[in-house]
């Protein structure tokens, strides 16, 4: 039996403006993970995936030119990188990563999957190859995705991204906590990234100059993480967030979560990922986790997640 996994991932800070050029910080979840085990099928069966988390099982033949499903393309992809045809093969996928909800699970889901799919063909993928893979099939959540959640979903560790850049790992110079919100609201990345375009494109004058504010925060936030500074970091995640209030991606119900986590002391919040809905994340002294958790919780948040970034 092959067993494979990909962690979630939130935005620390730079999304949308990262779409668009500007750099970006994302942090895998550890503890929050896809997996999926591969176990050799009945002779003739062909390729089945059980996707029981994500309320699907798929018995599908990948021959016979279904591709139109997420799942479905990553194992084409496979196949046809390796030039070798589907093996009888069952692949079980479990996922704790909440979908459509800004943590990468979609990302998560096809890097475990093409993981156990090529380790079961004898040549695993190595980290280039899968990383280009899965953000083939990320173009399917949406058609213009920066390349950030597939990149730390496969690399697995902290990561400061600029689109078309050589990829640069995140220097810690001192361990942090984040608390993960969910608003409990699934929202579609594609429909918060279309409607970014949108205003970019109707008034570039108004809208630019924000991008490259965002920009300028990510690398002063990168800065602080890089000499421990979690003061400024906590700062500028929340000027990051009025910033996304100003692209219109936020909701009520992140807006609800922030200004609670604020009020309550954290050294700063912001939403995460496409928005809408979906998570926010707190910069939170580690000895304060229970109380900022419980605000958290009392302003309506339905998970609350904990993850040190080292
Ligand atoms: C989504 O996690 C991050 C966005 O910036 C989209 C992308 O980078 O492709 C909203």
């Amino acid at each position: 039996m092959i067993e494979a996994s990909a962690p979630a991932k939130v935005i620390l800070v730079g999304e949308h403006a990262v779409v668009y050029g500007q750099p970006a910080i994302a942090v895998p979840i550890a503890s929050l993970r896809a997996s999926a085990t591969a176990e050799p099928g009945a002779p003739g069966q062909g390729l089945k995936i059980v996707a029981a988390d994500l309320n699907q099982t798929l018995p599908l033949n990948v021959d016979a030119g279904l591709v139109d499903h997420a799942l479905l393309k990553t194992a084409r992809l496979v196949s046809e990188t390796h030039r070798r045809p589907l093996p009888d093969l069952t692949i079980t996928l479990r996922s704790q990563i909440p979908m459509a909800s800004g943590l990468g699970s979609g990302a998560a889901v096809s890097a475990a999957l093409a993981r156990a799919l090529s380790a079961a063909l004898g040549e695993p993928l190595e980290l280039e190859r899968l990383n280009a893979l899965v953000y083939e099939v990320e173009k399917m959540h949406h058609g213009t995705p920066s390349g950030i959640d597939n990149t730390v979903v496969v690399y697995d560790q902290p990561i400061f991204y600029v689109r078309g850049q050589p990829i640069e790992r995140l220097t810690i110079a001192a361990p942090f906590t984040l608390l993960i919100g969910d608003t409990g609201q699934s929202a579609l990345t594609r429909i918060a990234v279309g409607d970014v375009r949108a205003l970019v494109e109707r008034e570039p004058e108004r809208y630019l100059p924000v991008l490259s504010q965002i920009g300028a925060l990510v690398r002063e936030a990168r800065a602080a993480v890089e000499r421990g500074d979690a003061a400024t970091l906590g700062e500028r995640m929340t000027q990051n967030h009025a910033l996304l209030q100003t692209l219109a991606v936020s909701s009520p119900e992140l807006d609800r979560l922030v200004h609670a986590a604020l009020d309550a002391g954290v050294l700063g919040a912001k939403l995460s990922g496409g928005g809408r809905g979906g998570n926010m994340i707190a910069l939170v002294v580690p000895e304060t986790v229970a109380r900022m958790r419980q605000a958290l919780e009392r302003a309506g948040a339905v998970h609350v997640f904990e993850t040190t970034v080292q």
